[in-house]
């Protein structure tokens, strides 16, 4: 059959395709192809956000963000929009200036509420005016008392990663990529930064102007306000910090350039300009946020000795895996963290060697041991590509996307060769910058430019779609690790303890040595140990927390050990060390003596560490 002949055959049955479904194949034609998406109620296919005009007052008095979020939208012939919104109250919604209906749907606990807005075909901009509310979740107001320097309150905000939210009406989708510009008022004393163009010295009246021309996703807008000062390290990196912390953290962070430097070299441009880190008061519920310019972090990875830096390699690494090619849904949450863990340890590698590389692989490696004993009756929870539906994407925030995520690429690189490996990675970013990525698009890529052209088989699959580890798994090893080893029943095995041992130990060593402490140990070690080394004292908090956390299981209370705790516990909102010493009195049926504590740090998190405690411990949500 010649062509014209098949047109003509068919062409009945097109034209009553293209009647019976025109806004349909209009659609189709001009869409993006967003992938499906669990959480968040957008139907960007339709008609989805492009760039945020957001013009807000930040009430310390109220503890209240309030103002107006324009968006430019792009418009495929829809009737509505839907934006996400959770414990916002919305006063105004406009479509092109003039006042519309809105809707808002029924409330989940997850998720929020739809915010469905009347557009027309036409419309290019709307606007929405609202307010946030004391159960706002992305924020933490902080008294003066809970900073540094006690004289000034501080905001911040949370916003991975379903969080953003509940302080900016938004598609909530990691899939949706906007650009934003943003006017921010605050109290004359006090500076605001975001994940933007940032000011490097306070405004007189409090008013703050922000540009971010990259696309980003919703999850990376970021705020945070407090009596702050900025000192730079090179000409493009440095740090903002409360001012008896800005020395500190310069020190601790005297090498960002070269990490940037390390980064550039391996995977290509750092595309965002800036690079800083605002230290954020002791509070604040992860040990690093990769806000894109404008890393927030933690205080506890100020040591003294920039022995927890490692940090600062993750969350700049994310300026590629993540926030340049970002993990379409929180399904694929791996895409994110698995190439974090492996691109921030080769960051380490290049600045510091391959020891102490192969010692952090190693602190991970044990992690995932430990995640997969914990996920012992859920093996499902075990596989890489999760599968979300009806959870909270927090599920997917566990050692398997870090560690095991980490294994699989290692193991690759061990199997293709580091050249090889390094050169599909550079244009794995460079091919997909400013997009989302699923796992089976990976995949996909991964075949046609590494393993096929290698005529290479790998059992990529098994990695990713079954639970445990792979018997082809990479073997990690270091001596210093041994040795550490070693010590642990040298010393359990004389009556006094040479010191000497210890003298070169980085922290790592010592995180390692105390974690390996055999079960059969006694209260009476503990305190040959604690006598030997003052560690119910020591200041890293890597180190403290380990050493807590053997305290707890091994019922060892001298040298102030219990007091160390509940300080620790009352100051620090870092949710993985506050969940890791919690989950250990819980196994150790030392409930009591837990809420006793919780019940008076509590008022202290974040709600991501709050609510991660109070599922812990069964509690309902206050
Ligand atoms: N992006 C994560 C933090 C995160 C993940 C927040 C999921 C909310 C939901 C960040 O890059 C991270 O992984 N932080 C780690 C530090 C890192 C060195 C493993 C942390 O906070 O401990
Ligand atoms: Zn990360």
């Amino acid at each position: 059959m010649n062509i014209s002949k098949k047109i003509a055959l068919f062409t009945p049955l097109l034209l009553l395709l293209a009647f019976s479904c025109k806004t349909e194949t209009k659609e189709e034609k001009q869409t993006m192809d967003y992938a499906k998406e669990l959480h968040s109620y957008a139907r960007p296919n339709t008609s989805a956000i492009k760039h945020l005009s957001l013009d807000i007052d930040v009430d310390f008095n109220t503890e209240v963000i309030s103002g107006k979020a324009t968006y430019t939208i792009e418009n495929n012939n829809a009737s509505n929009i839907i934006l996400d919104i959770k414990f916002l109250e919305i006063d105004k919604v406009e479509a092109d200036g003039k006042e519309t209906i809105f809707k808002l749907g029924e409330f989940k606990e997850q998720l929020g509420q739809s915010l469905t807005i009347d557009i027309t075909n036409t419309t290019k901009t709307i606007t929405v005016t609202y307010k946030t509310t004391d159960k706002t979740e992305a924020l933490q107001w902080l008294s003066p008392q809970q900073t540094a320097d006690k004289k000034h309150p501080f905001l911040f905000t949370q916003g991975q990663a379903i969080l953003t939210r509940t302080w900016i009406p938004i598609q909530d989708s990691p899939q949706i990529r906007i650009t934003y510009d943003a006017t921010v008022r605050v109290p004359k004393e006090l500076m605001a930064v975001m994940s933007a163009e940032n000011p490097k010295t306070k405004t007189a009246d409090g008013v703050y102007s922000f540009k971010m021309k990259q696309p980003i996703s919703p999850y990376l807008m970021a705020l945070a306000v407090g009596d702050i000062e900025y000192k730079a390290v090179s000409n493009r990196t440095g740090v903002y910090a409360e001012k008896s912390m800005v020395d500190k953290a310069h020190f601790e962070f005297s090498d960002m350039e070269k990490m940037v430097v390390a980064a550039e070299n391996l995977y290509g441009d750092y595309d965002w300009e800036q690079f800083d880190v605002i230290v954020l008061p002791p509070s604040f519920p992860f040990g690093g946020m990769e806000n894109p310019r404008l890393t927030f972090a933690t205080p506890t990875v100020i040591a003294g000795d920039k022995s927890l830096t490692s940090l600062i390699a993750h969350e700049l690494a994310h300026s590629w895996s993540g926030n340049l090619v970002t993990n379409a849904t929180w399904d694929d949450f791996w895409l994110n963290e698995g190439f974090t863990v492996y691109f921030e340890i080769r960051i380490m590698e290049a600045l510091y060697g391959k020891d102490r590389a192969n010692m952090i692989a190693l602190i991970g490696r044990q992690d995932l041991d430990d995640e997969i004993k914990n996920f012992k009756e859920e093996p499902n929870r075990t596989k890489l590509k999760l599968d979300l539906i009806g959870k909270s994407p927090d599920d997917a925030m566990n050692s398997i996307a870090y560690d095991k995520g980490y294994l699989f690429l290692r193991t690759l690189e061990e199997t293709v060769g580091r050249e090889k490996f390094d050169v599909f990675l550079k244009d794995y970013f460079k091919t997909h910058a400013f997009s989302t990525i699923t796992t089976e698009k990976f995949l996909n890529y991964l075949n046609a430019n590494l393993l096929e052209p290698n005529n290479l088989t790998f059992n990529t699959e098994e990695w990713i779609y079954q639970p445990g580890i792979p018997s082809n798994q990479a073997i990690i090893s270091s001596d210093k690790f041994a040795n550490a080893e070693k010590a642990i029943q040298q010393f359990l095995k004389s009556d006094s303890i040479d010191a000497s041992i210890t003298k070169n130990w980085t922290t790592l060593e010592w995180v390692h040595f105390i974690r390996n402490f055999p079960k059969t140990m006694t209260a009476e070690d503990m305190s040959r140990f604690d006598k030997a080394f003052d560690l119910s004292n020591v200041t890293n908090s890597h180190i403290a927390m380990v050493w807590f956390e053997q305290a707890i299981n091994l019922d060892y209370h001298g040298n102030q050990v219990d007091q160390n705790i509940e300080n620790f516990l009352t100051r620090v909102g870092r949710r993985w060390y506050v969940d890791t010493l919690f989950r250990a009195f819980k196994r150790n049926d030392k409930v009591d003596e837990a809420l006793a504590i919780y019940e008076k740090s509590r008022a202290n998190y974040h709600s991501v560490t709050a609510n991660t405690i109070d599922e812990l411990f069964g509690l309902n949500k206050q």
